[in-house]
């Protein structure tokens, strides 16, 4: 479950965060901070370039090339890095805050001059080029992907996902962490369907993500009302939906269905379903006490509800990217050191993200940021940052 916590609002997750989190530089520049201006900002680890080639042609090649770029994917480019992240980077590993055996036993023999020679000197390397680090410029967007997996749904669950056939769900902007486990609860056979069972058994995690990010972002169309029920009368009913479903069936958690403008024989046999067969401690409890006609008048008060898209899917890499590049992508980071992420190998920024939502990696910043990414959309802004040029330094 670690791995999905959830696609849960990202983009607004990412406002707060970036908004709190504005880089430390903008605070107003203090007298003592290291030089400011871009080209003079390199100097600050002090490092001779040239005392550098020679360790990095005995100690570094191996691994990250004299012109360091990272001799396999997963091993990260250091050309044309800030020489003071690459600094700090060997001290992460010198004191165990990341991980790697080998690392760690180089920045613990190395001299602290020597490491900052070596460091002058991958930060001096012109960049890799993005052509021979953009394996994922070709590839398709996330929704793209997400797109073409529901051509083979669509028969039933409708064109963007809104239903025409009665009984079975509409998929347009629901949830997409619920809509993942809903598929897995097929495959498992919590959820007994014959029609749903065999779907997309060996998906990927990675397209079911890509999937439900696809249905997340589509429109969800209104519906008319039933031919049973009363809406009026359902209405006083769903005062205890609202706390978790949202007010009008709009749920604004990850993990909890949409209800507003949903199919309602389905809406009406999932909610009977609680009380027979479908698990969940929650909905049990709050569906025991409903008579067949109170279930009937709540499905007609949601269905004429309107939905709406879940906000939860930055509509492309590019602009997840712009709030990333407020702390990324500035030179002006006089108190806070980050890496430029442009032109970086692509497996290697992966693990990266990994590691910091998995907590596998140390940066409480990097780690919030990162805790509400799915799979998905990891690999999605890895691609986008490989397939980028970095600038000469
Ligand atoms: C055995 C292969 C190997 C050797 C030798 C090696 N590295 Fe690395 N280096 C790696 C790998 C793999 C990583 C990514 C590790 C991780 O996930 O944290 C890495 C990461 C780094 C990073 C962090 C980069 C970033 O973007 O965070 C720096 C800096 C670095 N190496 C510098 C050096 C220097 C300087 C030398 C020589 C003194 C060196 N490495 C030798 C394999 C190697
Ligand atoms: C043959 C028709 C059919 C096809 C094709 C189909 N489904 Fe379904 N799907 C259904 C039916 C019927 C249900 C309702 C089952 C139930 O009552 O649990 C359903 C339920 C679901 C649910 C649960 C929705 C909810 O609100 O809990 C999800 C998610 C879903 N389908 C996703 C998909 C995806 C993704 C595909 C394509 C890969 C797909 N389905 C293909 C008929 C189909
Ligand atoms: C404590 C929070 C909570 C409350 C209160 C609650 N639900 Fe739910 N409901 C959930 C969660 C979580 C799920 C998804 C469970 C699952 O995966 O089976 C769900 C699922 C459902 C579904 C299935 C939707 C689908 O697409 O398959 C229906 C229908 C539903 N709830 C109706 C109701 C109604 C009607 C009420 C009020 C009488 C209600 N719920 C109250 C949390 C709640
Ligand atoms: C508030 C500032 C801030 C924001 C916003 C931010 N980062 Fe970071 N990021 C950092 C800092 C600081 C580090 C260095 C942490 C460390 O030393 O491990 C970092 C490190 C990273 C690394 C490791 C790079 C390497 O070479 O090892 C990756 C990958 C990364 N961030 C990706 C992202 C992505 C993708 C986003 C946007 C979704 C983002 N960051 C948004 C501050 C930020």
């Amino acid at each position: 479950m670690k791995t999905l916590i959830s696609v849960i609002a990202l983009a607004l997750a990412l406002t707060g965060c970036t908004e709190n989190k504005e880089p430390a530089a903008k605070a107003p520049p203090s007298a003592t901070v290291t030089p400011a201006a871009k080209p003079v900002a390199e100097k600050s680890v002090g490092g001779d370039a040239a005392a550098g080639n020679a360790i990095a042609e005995r100690e570094c090649k191996g691994c990250h090339g004299l012109d360091g770029r990272g001799v396999a994917p997963g091993i990260p480019h250091l050309a044309a890095q800030r020489a003071r992240y690459l600094l700090l980077a060997l001290t992460e590993y010198k004191e165990v805050r990341r991980t790697h055996a080998a690392l760690r036993e180089l920045a613990r023999r190395l001299t602290e001059t020597e490491l900052r020679n070596v460091v002058a000197y991958y930060a001096s390397q012109p960049p890799v080029s993005a052509a021979a680090g953009a394996k994922g410029v070709q590839q398709a967007s996330l929704l793209e992907k997400g797109k073409s997996l529901a051509a083979g749904c669509a028969k039933c669950h409708g064109e963007d996902g809104n239903s025409r056939t009665p009984g079975t769900p509409s998929l347009a902007g629901q949830q997409p962490h619920y809509l993942v486990t809903a598929i897995q609860e097929y495959h498992r056979g919590d959820r007994r369907t014959a029609a749903m069972k065999s779907m997309l058994r060996d998906a990927s995690r990675l397209e079911l993500e890509s999937l439900a990010l696809y249905y997340a972002s589509r429109a969800p169309a209104q519906r008319p009302a039933p031919a049973f029920g009363d809406p009026a009368a359902g209405e006083p009913l769903t005062a205890m939906c609202g706390g978790c479903h949202g007010p009008g069936g709009v749920s604004r958690d990850a993990a909890t269905p949409s209800l507003a403008g949903q199919d309602p024989q389905y809406l009406v046999r999932s909610i009977k379903a609680y009380r027979t067969s479908r698990q969940h401690w929650g909905m049990q409890r709050y569906v025991a006490g409903l008579s067949d006609k109170d279930i009937e008048n709540i499905t007609a008060f949601y269905v004429v509800q309107k939905s709406q898209p879940a906000d939860t899917v930055p509509s492309s890499a590019r602009d997840l990217a712009a709030k990333c590049d407020r702390c990324h992508d500035t030179e002006d980071s006089a108190k806070m050191v980050v890496p430029i992420l442009r032109g970086q190998d692509k497996d290697y920024l992966v693990m990266a993200l990994r590691a910091y939502r998995d907590d596998k990696r140390e940066s409480t910043t990097m780690h919030k940021m990162s805790i509400i990414y799915s799979n998905a959309i990891i690999d999605d802004i890895a691609s986008y940052y490989a397939s980028q040029q970095r600038d000469k330094r």
